[in-house]
């Protein structure tokens, strides 16, 4: 993003910024942290770049990066067992949405981590996790060694600008009408992140402003898993912040999977 320097980050003095790095332009930030994470680079260290040419997202799709996105990467060493690691995801989602909120954007999550503006469910900022597994001493569990967390928020561009086709897509500027100044848009969400993942222990309090911000809750939703389809209510989340799936054939527990709500309006449209 345009006004973005590493001594302006480093300035903020946020403990998720102690080292950054500021691109013009990467293949993905995502790549980058990893590579200094197995380098040894800190808890705080932030990757962003002004414009990504292989940004990538969930299930391998590319993710469309032009200037005026934030397309960022922070290495996180959290202290987290491995069967816990996917607590970053929906703590992350939980912390991007209050930053957007609290700047006036009607944000909502839609199961587990997507940033979707309403009304109309279009997608405004893309979460993604990716954690590294230590192998653990006999008679202890494996933990996390490092997390690399990728948040990509359309910004300062105009929706079209994003060139995505199957989908409807949202931009901070599209719903605030103004641009937002890049260092207070990276400190709001940097704080965010650094008060909810410091709570990350205290995942059903996560869950619990989960619950508030979500969209997928009481919806009818279709729900894509490896090779399968199933619909039914999104009744709640459970204790692992996986999807409480109301279907005719009883409650299904989903941990992955790509969620449609289903609308009944205009016969079943899904968004
Ligand atoms: C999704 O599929 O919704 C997640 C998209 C994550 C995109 C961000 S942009 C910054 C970071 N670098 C990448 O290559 N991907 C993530």
């Amino acid at each position: 993003m345009k006004g973005l320097t590493e001594e302006a980050v480093l300035s903020l003095g946020s403990p998720l910024a102690r080292v950054v790095e500021v691109h013009e332009a990467l293949a993905s930030t995502q790549d980058r942290a990893r590579e200094l994470a197995r380098a040894g680079a800190p808890h705080g260290t932030l990757v962003v770049a002004g414009v990504q040419t292989g940004g990538r997202g969930r299930l391998r799709r590319s993710w469309g990066s032009p200037e005026g996105g934030l397309w960022m990467s922070l290495v996180l060493r959290p202290v987290l067992e491995a069967a816990a690691a996917s607590r970053v995801t929906q703590t992350a989602a939980v912390a991007v949405a209050k930053a957007l909120r609290e700047l006036g954007a009607n944000v909502g999550i839609k199961w587990p981590n997507d940033l979707l503006a309403e009304p109309g469910g279009r997608k405004i900022c893309g979460i993604l996790a990716e954690s590294s597994i230590r192998g653990a001493a006999p008679g202890e569990a494996p933990g996390v060694d490092h997390a690399i967390l990728g948040v990509g928020l359309n910004a300062n561009l105009d929706p079209e600008d994003l060139g995505v086709t199957d989908h409807e897509v949202a931009t901070l500027r599209h719903e605030l009408g103004r641009d937002i100044e890049p260092l207070d848009l990276l400190r709001r969400l940097l704080r965010s992140l650094q008060a909810d993942l410091k709570r990350i222990h205290d995942f059903a309090a996560i869950l619990d402003d989960w619950r508030v911000l979500s969209v997928t809750l009481g919806e009818r939703v279709r729900v894509r898993r490896s090779g399968e389809i199933l619909e039914g209510r999104a009744v709640d989340l459970g204790s692992g912040g996986e999807l409480l799936l109301l279907t005719a054939k009883g409650l299904v527990g989903l941990y992955e999977g790509e969620v449609e709500r289903l609308r009944r309006d205009a016969g079943e449209r899904t968004v």
